[in-house]
């Protein structure tokens, strides 16, 4: 029976098993099966419903460490990271240098994308998050910062990182899209903003060091605009992206 289902079968039945374990039935959006190479939206059948007498997800995901009905950016970094080490290592490592509470958010923000929502063109995408709640420049810097990182800038001691060299081999080349951002970038006034991001850019992968949001629990409150209704609740242009972070598997 089992050598008779196709690959997509197979996989959609392994899915219906983990969630006939729940009392709802939860799918996975398209972009979740492209990271697997598959296209579309996990097919689970018309009628299951009526076949399992359970209803969609369409709300949070009980899987996942459930959040206040206000959540806070504090909140998100506690309920949807696994301790967001890098960029709080990254804060403290500006903190310390005794950076700007601009700059020191900024680092603390950089990678925000990678550590809750999606790594390709996490920049840009942290930066489009944090838009409409902290100064223009911090999200600015954040776009820019991933370009940035692929170009070496002597005048500051920043080297091309060897850890791309491991990861993308000494010949890699980035896409002309981020080559073309990083010629507007470095002659943009906060130019500097963005590469102190680069500076501070820690990759120190000691996961068991002892990192805590404390020392930057006031810097955030006097420079994230912490929306009253809770973000993602708010009516920013940014407030589905956090919505969807925190209900990742909603049915529609
Ligand atoms: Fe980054
Ligand atoms: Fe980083």
């Amino acid at each position: 029976m089992a050598e008779a289902m196709s690959m997509d079968e197979r996989a959609d039945e392994l899915e219906r098993k983990k969630s006939e374990e729940l009392d709802v039935l939860i799918t996975k959006s398209s972009l979740y099966n492209m990271m697997d190479g598959e296209l579309g939206p996990l097919g689970m059948g018309f009628g299951l419903t009526q076949k399992t007498g359970k209803h969609f997800l369409i709300g949070d995901d009980p899987r996942l460490p459930a959040m206040p009905a206000k959540p806070t950016l504090v909140d998100f970094f506690k309920y949807r990271t696994n301790g967001a080490n890098h960029v709080i290592q990254s804060a403290t490592h500006a903190l310390k240098a005794g950076m700007s509470e601009k700059t020191i958010l900024a680092c603390l923000l950089h990678d925000i994308a990678v550590d809750m929502f999606i790594k390709s063109d996490h920049g840009y995408w942290a930066a489009a998050m944090i838009e409409p709640y902290v100064d223009e420049e911090v999200t600015w810097a954040i776009k820019a910062h991933q370009a940035l990182r692929f170009f070496p800038d002597d005048s500051v001691g920043y080297e091309y990182p060897q850890m791309y060299i491991d990861h993308f081999g000494a010949d890699y080349v980035p896409d002309d899209y981020i080559k073309r951002d990083y010629e507007q970038f470095r002659n943009h006034k906060w130019y500097m903003t963005a590469r102190l991001i680069t500076l501070h850019d820690i990759y120190s992968f000691d996961y068991t060091a002892k990192v805590s949001l404390d020392p930057f629990i006031d810097i955030i409150g006097r420079n994230f605009r912490q929306p009253e209704e809770g973000l993602g609740f708010d009516n920013s242009p940014a407030a589905h992206i956090w919505r969807t972070i925190r209900r990742p598997t909603k049915y529609l």
